[in-house]
């Protein structure tokens, strides 16, 4: 039976081997994707998600995530959350609410407090250090996706058929108090639907959420598009638009499965990502855009062996 998994950036490619571990055992997308997104929360090296993610403007580390069960169409996501280990695991339990299914700030972390979730403080001496010295700079500026690094979004289709979708991040460096991204947001950061597949998105959520970018993906797979071509299709057309009527768009990538296990990727900055399926081993990308359309390499040995030395030195 068919099963697959894809995930955002080179920092979940740990967690695809878990996830694609259970998978192959026949376990739920929705597991398989939850223990993938675990991974990434749990690893300080990774700034942008949980354990270990850069803080507010105030020091303070507020994680978003959503997750979506794309049998029944059920979501549920937490905003500006404190304190919690798995965001994304708070968002999965949340789903299975008929209401108070999306909670955000001080409600989001009682609820996790009082239904067991587990909690730490989230701010490393790292990312700490990194709050304090951008406070000394004084930077007034725009603030921009943290380099290199954001939202950890997945994708997981199960042997019988089911397809889930989530998403986990600390958000901008230096956010405002209370500011939330698209990554919580259905439609926006994620959506699932098992009858067709699903779409994540990683970027600035400012700018996904006015296009509300994974949903429009899954309903051009729904048209019969496959996953590269709705991917390229939803990205670039909504890149050219913002530019005229907003002025700019931000970065913005795009990751896509559908029902056979085919899958998309688009952006509009070089990007990485991680796919695994019965027919594939785990592999990390490259997609970078050209001419409105994306394209895509494998990386090389070379690549992942300094990127694991780059990741250990920066690990505390
Ligand atoms: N895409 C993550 C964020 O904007 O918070």
């Amino acid at each position: 039976m068919i099963w697959a998994t894809i995930s955002t950036w080179r920092m979940s490619f740990d967690g695809l081997q878990k996830a694609s571990d259970l998978l192959e055992n026949r376990q739920s997308a929705a597991s398989a994707v939850e223990k993938l997104i675990n991974a990434v929360e749990d690893n300080p090296a990774y700034q942008s998600v949980g354990y270990g993610g850069l803080p507010n403007e105030d020091g303070i580390v507020q994680m978003d995530a959503g997750f979506m069960d794309g049998d029944s169409l059920a979501q549920g996501s937490v905003a500006a959350i404190e304190n919690v280990k798995h965001a994304v695991s708070v968002a999965r339990q949340l789903s299975q609410n008929k209401t108070s299914s999306f909670l955000v700030g001080a409600g989001a972390t009682k609820y996790a407090q009082r239904n067991g979730f587990e909690f730490v403080n989230m701010l490393t001496p790292k990312a700490k250090e990194a709050w304090q010295s951008r406070k000394e700079e004084q930077i007034q500026q725009e603030l921009k996706p943290y380099d290199g690094h954001d939202t950890v979004g997945a994708i997981t289709l199960d042997q019988n058929g089911s397809f889930c979708a989530a998403t986990s991040t600390s958000g901008l460096f230096m956010k405002k108090d209370g500011r939330i991204g698209d990554s919580p947001l259905s439609g926006s950061g994620f959506y699932a639907d098992s009858q067709v597949g699903a779409a994540t998105a990683t970027g600035l959520g400012e700018d996904i959420m006015k296009g509300c970018l994974s949903y429009e993906i899954v309903r051009k797979m729904a048209e019969g598009k496959d996953p590269q071509t709705a991917c390229d299709e939803a990205l670039f057309s909504f890149v050219a638009n913002l530019e005229n009527r907003y002025g700019s768009a931000g970065a913005i990538s795009l990751i896509a499965l559908n029902k056979k296990g085919e899958w998309g990727v688009a952006t509009n900055v070089q990007f990485a990502f991680c796919v695994v399926s019965e027919q594939e081993k785990p592999q990390v990308y490259l997609a970078q855009p050209k001419a409105d359309k994306t394209t895509i390499f494998p990386f090389t040995q070379e690549w992942l062996d300094n990127y694991e030395r780059e990741m250990n030195m920066t690990v505390d």
